[in-house]
């Protein structure tokens, strides 16, 4: 315990994504089926004190970002507590740690004073379309209103770096990519595009269909002059100076440019298994471990290293054999 949680091709994880529920306020196509997934077992579902005492051993062993995730991490009703408790988590020789969130928007508004109060550092909100009609057929509700509402409250808040999240789709939304960024812009947020990725609810993706990085730069490029932002560390996202800034956009480009090679991200799901990927076909079972009684932070920091072991060098969404994980996104989290 307390050594940093280096996995076998010399990757140091310091990220730890927390799912904290399953359940989503929208149906986007790409993630969930109209009727939803089957929900994970409400006995299953981690409680704030099991999240905490995984976040702290995570944190010992050099863990410095927490990032909330869901379905939609603001249906918990605990969410404020959730954020003040992790805040309060402290690594080796008593270092603040990072909470973000990552949220679809909706509810926002009401809950972010709360929010910053307890802690919260960041936010990443999910927009993919800023047209009504386009937003209900997307995500299966009427609620575009709801979750331009959360942005503005999020573009007033002190909470900075903003990152704003849109999956580029074709024939969805591949029109609208600068609107979006001039959407961005005015919110003093970042754009991110992101490459869809093989996850979603119907197994119908089609790489040849997909809206390339490629593809998404000509388009700016259009508009803007792109020049590249140095350094990403870790980050997803490769970004780009707007006519040589400040704004910037993102492209999270996980199918033709992965990033696997800087990874450092572990996730935990609601229902408390350990993912050393997104796409992971094995899971490292910690509910009994948090439920076992005693002596549990060694038992819980054997966990993590046996899922930092695990990792493999990257994904295999180019190989023919390649399969989606059982667990759909809702409950993976991102
Ligand atoms: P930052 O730390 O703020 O850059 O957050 P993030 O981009 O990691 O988080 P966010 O939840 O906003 O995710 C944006 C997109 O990046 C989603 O589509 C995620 O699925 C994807 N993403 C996040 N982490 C990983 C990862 O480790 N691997 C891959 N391939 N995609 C990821
Ligand atoms: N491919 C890429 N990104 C996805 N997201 C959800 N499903 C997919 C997918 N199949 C995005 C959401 C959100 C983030 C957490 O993950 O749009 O912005
Ligand atoms: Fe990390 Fe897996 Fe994403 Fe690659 S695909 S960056 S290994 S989570």
């Amino acid at each position: 315990p307390g050594d940093p949680l280096v996995d076998t091709h010399g990757r140091v994880h310091r990220d730890l994504r927390i799912s904290l529920t399953d359940r989503c306020s929208l149906r986007c196509t790409y993630c969930m089926p109209e009727q939803g997934n089957e929900w994970l077992a409400k006995s299953s579902i981690l409680t704030v004190d099991e999240i905490v005492e995984v976040a702290r051993v995570a944190a010992a062993d050099g863990v410095t970002t927490f990032r909330l995730t869901g379905g939609e991490p603001l249906l918990r009703t605990d969410i404020v507590d959730v954020v003040r408790r992790l805040a309060a988590v402290r690594g080796p020789e008593g270092r603040p740690v990072d909470i973000a969130m990552t949220t679809n928007g909706i509810r926002l508004r009401e809950v972010l004073p709360d929010l910053v109060a307890a802690g919260l550092a960041r936010l990443n909100i999910s927009i993919d379309t800023l047209r009504r009609e386009r937003f209900r057929e997307l995500t299966r509700r009427d609620r575009l209103d709801d979750v331009l509402d959360g942005i503005a409250a999020a573009a007033a808040s002190p909470l900075r770096p903003l990152k704003l999240n849109a999956v580029a789709m074709r024939d969805v939304n591949e029109d609208e990519l600068i609107d979006l960024v001039e959407f961005a812009v005015a919110h003093d947020a970042q754009m991110r595009f992101i490459e869809q990725m093989p996850l979603d609810a119907g197994h119908t993706w089609d790489r040849a269909r997909m809206v390339t990085q490629d593809e998404i730069l000509t388009a700016l490029g259009r508009r803007w002059a792109l020049t590249p932002v140095p350094g990403r560390a870790g980050a997803p996202a490769a970004r780009w100076f707007l006519d040589g800034g400040p704004h910037t956009v993102g492209v999270i480009a996980s199918v033709t440019a992965p990033f696997c090679g800087d990874c450092d991200r572990l996730r935990l799901t609601a229902d408390g298994q350990l993912r050393n990927c997104l796409f992971s076909t094995t899971e490292y079972d910690l509910l009994p471990v948090l439920r076992a009684g005693a002596g549990r932070d060694e038992d819980i920091d054997g966990m993590l290293r046996s899922c930092v072991r695990g990792k493999l060098p990257g994904h295999a969404i180019d190989d023919p054999a390649f399969l989606q994980p059982v667990r759909g996104m809702n409950a993976i989290g991102g």
